[in-house]
């Protein structure tokens, strides 16, 4: 007697499992592992995975009111952003013209435009504006194939404005389909009210904004909270970082860290030491971190969106914290400044060209090691019993095709937790 189930994806051409290795991310070499199996379907119910095999098995063990073919297509699990600013006001179109003409990003940031031309209109802006800009961000990014983002505050430097981000981020995970991941960025740059006491803004964010996130943390969000800090100069020295860390670690929050985007300050040890679930960026990490990354459990985000938006080359050591057997997942890093895309199939197309990654290892590091990288490794990322039923019905017949084209949209139907939210294939 066939089980019943509520949904079935039924004639799948090739599915792409992308199991865990041994329970955990795919680490170092082993990333790339797809899980083929072709002529297959998924049986779903209560917004979770029944069980994903070949078509007999499925069709011969459950029964469902309703099925839908995915015409020898490409399934996939849904994709998994890591690292997100997508809460913010306005945009910077401007900077990137200067930026054309060869001023650098760190100059406009000294000369106070950059982040903090964000944070002024951020703090004018309502938390029903902040959370109506910022869901149509999440639409797009979803209509392109990402069922989990994580999203950092950090255009607020104030007490105010931060916890207004943060309640924005809670709403959004409420009114939208999206799965969301919070992160206070309290640490994203010096408001200009504190351009000559940068310590006194250290205290400000230790001594009563991590407190008032705790206290969010207890009222709001029973799983992981984390504590970022852009470690960076003309940002948070590597000094300030760690008086940051060690308050946010008391206080119950998880740690991540934005590391060497432009210098080496020795973040990356830090955060290490201090347990960070992620770096971040990693553009000017050395040989001797890269090292490092792999004799730990803390994750190298890349993020190849970034240096292409800003204009200068991509350095990140991938080969080397392959083979040194760090753990590596894609970000989109999504923010006005330099690098509004919330598409991480263009994230995949730039990680194969500018990285060298084989589309199966691009594919890995945006869905179950990005998954690992905001704590949900075992409940997303990958198309297994028990796990949420996140999965992109793609446009396409083969998984090569997503890094490989670029420019249109390739997600066809995406389903998040068992119900379909995006359909751009009639008749499916
Ligand atoms: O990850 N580097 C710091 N934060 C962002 C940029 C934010 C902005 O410029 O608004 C990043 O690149
Ligand atoms: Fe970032």
């Amino acid at each position: 007697m066939p089980t019943s189930v509520s949904l079935i994806v039924d004639e799948i051409g090739q599915l792409c499992t992308i199991p865990t290795q041994d329970g955990g991310p795919q680490r170092g070499s082993q990333l790339g592992e797809l899980g083929i199996i072709t002529n297959a379907a998924v049986a779903i119910s209560e917004g979770k995975i029944v069980n994903a095999g070949t078509r007999e098995e499925i069709l011969d063990n459950y029964h469902a009111d309703r099925v839908i073919s995915a015409r020898g297509r490409l399934v996939t699990p849904g994709l998994i952003d890591p690292h997100t600013h997508a809460v913010w006001m306005g945009d910077r179109a401007d900077e990137f013209e200067q930026r054309l003409q060869g001023v650098s990003y760190q100059e406009i940031m000294a000369a106070g435009g950059g982040i903090n031309r964000t944070v002024q209109l951020t703090r004018a802006a309502s938390v029903a504006d902040l959370v109506e800009a910022a869901k149509l961000r999440l639409t797009r990014a979803m209509q392109h194939g990402t069922t989990t983002m994580e999203i950092k505050t950090g255009y607020g430097l104030n007490v105010e404005t931060e916890m207004a981000l943060l309640n924005a981020i809670a709403l959004l995970d409420v009114e939208h389909p999206l799965d969301i991941v919070p992160t206070f960025l309290g640490a994203h740059a010096i408001p200009p009210e504190f351009a000559d006491d940068p310590d006194g803004y250290v205290a400000l964010v230790t001594d009563q904004m991590i407190p008032l996130v705790a206290s969010w943390k207890e009222e709001h969000w029973p799983d992981a909270v984390y504590c970022d800090v852009f470690c960076e100069e003309g940002a948070f020295s590597l000094e300030q970082t760690r008086r940051i860390f060690e308050v946010a670690r008391r206080a119950g929050l998880s740690l991540r860290l934005h590391a060497d985007e432009f210098a080496s300050l020795g973040g990356v040890e830090l955060a290490i030491e201090m347990g960070a679930r992620s770096v971040d960026h990693l553009l000017a990490t050395t040989p001797e971190d890269a090292e490092r990354l792999g004799m730990s459990d803390t994750i190298a985000v890349l993020m190849p969106a970034t240096p292409f938006g800003l204009g200068i080359a991509n350095t990140a050591p991938l080969p080397l914290l392959l083979q040194t057997n760090a753990i590596v997942a894609l970000g989109s890093d999504c923010n006005p400044g330099t690098a509004w895309c919330e598409n991480m199939q263009f994230t995949l197309a730039l990680a194969c060209r500018q990285l060298r990654m084989t589309p199966a290892q691009a594919l890995c590091a945006a869905t179950i090691n990005a998954a690992f990288a905001v704590d949900q490794g075992f409940v997303a990322g990958s198309i297994e019993a028990d796990r949420r039923a996140d999965l992109v019905i793609w446009d396409v017949p083969d998984y090569r095709h997503l890094p490989y084209r670029f420019g249109t949209n390739m997600a066809g139907v995406v389903i998040k937790s068992g119900a379909i939210v995006y359909d751009s294939i009639p008749g499916v």
